[in-house]
C-alpha cells in the first residue's frame, strides 16, 4: 500500500516527535511513513530521536541562513527532495508565511499546547500558553490540532481534548500533563486522519 510522506518539523526537545515515531511502530499511524524531520534548531534533542529512529534529520535554521526568504526556501528544497506529501509541526517554534502556507493548504497540521482559541496566536508557545493559562485562573485547557494557514494558530481545527488543571499546577506540571493526556494522543491520531486522506485520494 502506498502511504504519505511525512516531514516532521521540530526545534526543541521533540517528545511529541516521539510519539508520532512510536505511533508508527504500533501501527496507529499506518497510511504514512515519517520520511524526514526538519529541525530549526541545530542542537535541538529531537534530532537525536530522529537519528535513533533511522530517520533522516536536517537543520535549515532562521538564524544561520539569515532572512525568512532564505529559511523558507531551505524547508521547500528539502519537502521536493524527500517528496513530503504532509507536514507535521510537532514543538516547531517558527511562523511560516503566508507565501508558504498557501502552497500547502490542509498539509501541514500543528499542535498547539491549549484548547483554541484560547491562549493562542502571536508569543503564545511552549511553557509560555501554560504560564497564562494559569495566570488567567481557567480551570481547564487542552491541546488542538489544526491545519496551518496564514493567520497563526488560526487554521481549521481537527481535534480537541481538555485536561483538568489542578490545584499547586506550575507551568512545568501542566505542560506535561497536556502532553500525556492530550497532545501525545491527538498528535498521532490527527496525522493518521489526514494521511488515510492522502493515500485516497492518490488512487
Ligand atoms: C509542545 O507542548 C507543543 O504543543 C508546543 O511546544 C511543545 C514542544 O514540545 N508547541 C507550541 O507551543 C507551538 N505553538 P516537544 O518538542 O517535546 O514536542
Amino acid at each position: 500500500m502506498k502511504k504519505a510522506r511525512i516531514a516532521v518539523l521540530v526545534s526543541g526537545g521533540g517528545t511529541n516527535l516521539q510519539a508520532l515515531l512510536d505511533a508508527q511502530k504500533t501501527g496507529t499511524i499506518s497510511h504514512g511513513e515519517i520520511v524526514l524531520v526538519i529541525s530549526s534548531n541545530p542542537s535541538a534533542y529531537a534530532l537525536e530521536r530522529a537519528k535513533h529512529a533511522g530517520v533522516d534529520g536536517k537543520v535549515v535554521s532562521r538564524k544561520e541562513v539569515g532572512s525568512q526568504e532564505a529559511f523558507e526556501a531551505g524547508i521547500l528544497a528539502l519537502l521536493q527532495e524527500y517528496r513530503i506529501d504532509l507536514m507535521v509541526l510537532a514543538g516547531f517554534m517558527s511562523i511560516l508565511s503566508a507565501d508558504f502556507t498557501k502552497k500547502w493548504p490542509e498539509r501541514i497540521l500543528n499542535v498547539h499546547p491549549s484548547l483554541i482559541p484560547s491562549f493562542c496566536g502571536q508569543g503564545f508557545y511552549g511553557l509560555r500558553v501554560h504560564e497564562a493559562a494559569l495566570q488567567k485562573g481557567v480551570k481547564v485547557t487542552g491541546a488542538t490540532v489544526h491545519f496551518v494557514n496564514e493567520i497563526p494558530d488560526g487554521g481549521r481545527i481537527l481535534l480537541q481534548k481538555a485536561v483538568e488543571i489542578l490545584d499547586g499546577d506550575t507551568p512545568e506540571i501542566l505542560q506535561k500533563r497536556v502532553m500525556e493526556q492530550a497532545e501525545w494522543i491527538l498528535l498521532p491520531q490527527a496525522t493518521e486522519m489526514v494521511c488515510q486522506k492522502i493515500v485516497k485520494e492518490s488512487v
